[in-house]
């Protein structure tokens, strides 16, 4: 299996409640490796251009407002298929379908409060990591 890179986000939920440690220890724990990290509070406009697929989806604004409520992480994650490695251990988007174990089933409040964000393709993930890094700042 390849090495390859995925893009995350610590959420605000996650941030308001101090656990930026506990999801990275997890994602470290489920063999990704953090080689790119930044605590930033999106723009309106920036969540609002990183989220652009779900615009016509009747939780988009809600959404946006959720992800500019407060600081994030956003990171570049590595690992053996990190986009499937990652979605694994995030769990299902409403935490009460996901499993045990998981992320989102042990730390996340509620479907919109879901603690992470996880790429759910390659090429999304490499979009996803250009929207908010700068190969530079990709540092291994
Ligand atoms: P994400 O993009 O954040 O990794 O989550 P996901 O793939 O599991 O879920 P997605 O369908 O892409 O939805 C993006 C985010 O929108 C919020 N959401 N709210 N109120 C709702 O019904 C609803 N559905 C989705 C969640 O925060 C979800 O993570
Ligand atoms: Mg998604």
């Amino acid at each position: 299996m390849a090495v390859t890179r995925t893009f995350s986000i610590i959420k605000p939920d996650a941030t308001r409640r101090n656990l930026t440690g506990a999801v990275t220890k997890m994602l470290e724990e489920a063999g990704l490796r953090v080689v790119a990290s930044k605590r930033i509070h999106m723009t309106r406009e920036q969540a609002e251009g990183f989220y652009a697929v779900h615009s016509e989806r009747p939780f988009f604004g809600e959404l946006c407002d959720f992800m500019t409520s407060g600081p994030v992480v956003v990171q570049v994650l590595e690992g053996e298929d990190a986009v499937k490695r990652n979605r694994d251990v995030m769990g299902a988007t409403n935490p009460a379908n996901a499993d045990e174990g998981t992320i989102r089933k042990t730390l996340a409040e509620s479907i919109e409060a879901n603690t992470v964000h996880g790429s759910d393709s390659d090429e999304n993930a490499k979009i996803e990591i250009d929207y908010f890094f700068k190969p530079e700042e990709i540092v291994g």
